[in-house]
């Protein structure tokens, strides 16, 4: 019993450990979740060039009215949802949120 217990913390702190070491690990994953969930209705480039984009309404990321949003405000469109955009806060963890939203940026910036 205590073996098992020690082993799971030693795994733990090893997983807790891993956000810390490589950030470019971190960046391809939000890209990789991006292409899994978000690219069918803002399209790969951000653009929201896609049917269900286009159907829905979605802006440009690169758009000032886009661009100009607070990070939060991003976050929290992300993880509550508005409108047709569908809420992420219960398949999403707050630093997968925080890292779509960097990600999003980085689209909105052309990248
Ligand atoms: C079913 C289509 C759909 C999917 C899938 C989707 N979105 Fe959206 N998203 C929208 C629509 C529509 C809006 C515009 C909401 C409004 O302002 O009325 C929006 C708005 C946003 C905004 C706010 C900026 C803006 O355009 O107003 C962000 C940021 C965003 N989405 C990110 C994401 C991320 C990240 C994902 C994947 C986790 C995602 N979206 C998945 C449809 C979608």
């Amino acid at each position: 019993m205590s073996n098992n217990l020690s082993w799971s913390a030693i795994v733990g702190l090893a997983l807790a450990f891993i956000p810390f070491s490589s950030a470019s690990v971190l960046a391809q994953d939000a890209a990789g979740t991006y292409k899994a969930k978000c690219a069918v209705c803002h399209g790969a480039d951000g653009k929201g060039n896609t049917s269900m984009g286009k159907n829905m309404g979605v802006q440009d990321f690169s758009s000032s009215a886009v661009q100009q949003e607070s990070d939060s405000n991003l976050a929290q469109i992300i993880e509550k949802g508005k409108n047709k955009m569908p809420a992420y806060g219960t398949k999403l963890s707050d630093a997968q949120i925080k890292d779509l939203v960097a990600y999003v940026r980085q689209l909105g910036k052309g990248k």
